[in-house]
């Protein structure tokens, strides 16, 4: 089956069910406590805690959502069998309907059934929590597992076919919010154990032998900003199952890159391409045409930050490779029309992905072939760490290209040695900034406003009042399509960036 196949596959499971589908929410969260949108359960968090009616929301109290997600933690990963920045989450969710006696049944369902996955049985592992001193080891989800199984006609035992885990495995959180136990599905690829990785081969073993595909999160708890665990007055379930990664079992595949899901566009590469840079070049890619559809653009923090830098690194190796332009166009206008027949807001931003592609190119264009040719003029000079962040500093060179380029050069440099000269280098950037305000201290410094004494603070907040000002002045007058930059205030003066897709006009200006 292809992955739009699936996808209506798993839509119609879940609605037979009683699940009502939910569409996926922005990538842009509306809670605070993240930068994009790491899980399904992102967009539910208050009727999962119970705080708002899902009744009211949805007309159902249990829903299921195909989620568009981001994890910034994986950027590093990628370029392996398994790991993405942006990627898809499958997840059902009940929020004070269904507790474990359905969850768990209807995971195993879904993955064995021929409505479903249909995984041979003997193929999934799962695990459960172990329990610790505050809360007792999960008997009842270990109960069910084996009940399901023994259905299959497979004698589950723990140690064997079900694994416990304690709280850095099976329990799941997404900053404050819905808590609590999990339990993980895994699928058993059947290749043997690699003794590297431990005696003993289990679900949780790096080996390679398990890739996880499902999670079912027993919500019992509120996670409060100062850490503590609140019990819920409902109990509810969120789900989430990589659906890149049940693409590639469906597909019979050993790694998600070999899926339709991205196969297609690894092809459109020239062949003596790295295999580890054309999957970054895909991931990168894919990631950026989502980030810019939900609208973020390039920029020097935040969101914008991170999707700049997988522009860039994708931008980079096109250089490197000397890749013809139509190549990266082509494997762009692929996956819009591609993934935009599940997600017409692709469609509908084709033209803003286009423009932002050829303006980051514009921009990066110049300091990428600086950068590279100072890197290759100082031909027989080893690349340290101090060097590296000097091209870094100077060329918004990042480490793992400058690492690359190095070649042998750049043997001693590691990840380590180049944060410690980039920590270093922000403590210099902070101690001159106190010598700026007098060396007495900052009293307040927000990274968008400093001021050193109670007088100061009085200039800085009128000035800050002044930005919002001059930010809706913005908005009045050139209307839709102004979007603040950053802002940076001081005593003498206040600072407003903002991007703006055309030049403004002096008449604007003095409006
Ligand atoms: N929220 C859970 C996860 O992301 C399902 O694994």
């Amino acid at each position: 089956m292809t992955h739009q196949e699936l996808r209506q596959k798993f839509l119609l499971f879940f609605q037979q069910r009683g699940h009502k589908v939910v569409p996926s929410s922005s990538l842009i969260p509306d809670d605070p406590s993240v930068l994009l949108t790491t899980a399904g359960m992102q967009q539910f968090k208050p009727y999962l805690t119970g705080q708002a009616d899902p009744m009211n929301a949805f007309g159902s109290r249990n829903v299921f959502s195909i989620q568009k997600s981001f994890r910034t933690t994986d950027i590093d990963e990628v370029g392996d069998l398994s790991h993405l920045t942006f990627f898809e989450m499958v997840g059902n969710f009940s929020f004070g309907d269904y507790f474990k006696e359905r969850a768990i049944p209807l995971s195993f369902e879904f993955l064995t059934s021929s409505e479903g996955m249909n995984i041979d049985p003997e193929k999934i592992f799962v695990t459960a929590f172990s329990g610790d001193n505050e809360i007792p080891r999960d008997d009842e989800a270990v109960a069910l597992w084996q009940e399901q199984f023994g259905k299959a006609g497979i004698d589950a035992k723990v140690g064997e076919r079900i694994f416990l885990y304690g709280r850095e495995k099976n329990w799941w959180e997404g900053g404050p919010g819905p808590a609590g136990p999990d339990a993980e599905m895994f699928y058993d690829f059947g290749i043997p154990h690699d003794f590297k990785f431990g005696p003993e081969c289990h679900p949780n073993c790096d080996c390679g032998r398990f890739v996880e595909i499902g999670n079912d999160v027993f919500v019992q708890y509120n996670k409060t900003q100062d850490d503590t665990y609140e019990p819920l007055l409902q109990k509810a379930i969120d789900n989430g199952r990589g659906f890149e990664r049940l693409v590639m079992v469906a597909q019979g595949k050993k790694n998600i890159f070999e899926t339709d899901l991205f196969a297609p566009f690894l092809e459109l590469l020239p062949a003596e391409i790295d295999i580890r840079h054309k999957r970054i070049i895909a991931d990168h890619l894919r990631a950026s045409i989502f980030l810019i559809t939900d609208g973020v653009r390039p920029a020097n923090k935040e969101r914008g930050y991170i999707l700049r830098r997988l522009m860039r690194r994708a931008l980079v190796y096109e250089n490197m490779y000397n890749i013809p332009p139509h190549v990266f166009d082509a494997i762009i206008h692929d996956y819009v029309h591609e993934y935009g027949e599940f997600y017409p807001e692709l469609m509908r931003e084709n033209d803003a992905i286009r423009e932002e592609f050829i303006k980051e190119k514009q921009k990066f264009g110049k300091t990428l072939n600086f950068g590279v040719k100072e890197l290759n003029s100082r031909k027989d000079e080893e690349i340290d760490a101090v060097l590296a962040f000097k091209l870094y500093e100077s060329y918004g060179l990042p480490y793992e290209i400058i690492k690359e380029l190095g070649g042998k050069r750049a043997r001693g440099l590691t990840r380590e040695n180049f944060d410690i000269e980039f920590k270093k280098h922000q403590e210099i950037s902070r101690a001159g900034q106190e010598k700026k305000f007098g060396g007495h201290g900052l009293l307040l410094d927000t990274g968008e406003l400093k001021a050193a004494d109670e007088r100061e603070l009085k200039i800085v907040t009128r000035l800050h009042t002044a930005t919002h000002l001059l930010n809706a002045a913005l908005h009045r007058v050139l209307g839709e399509g102004v979007e603040q930059a950053g802002s940076d205030i001081t005593v003498e003066r206040t600072r407003f960036d903002f991007v703006f897709p055309r030049k403004v006009t002096s008449e604007e200006i003095k409006k």
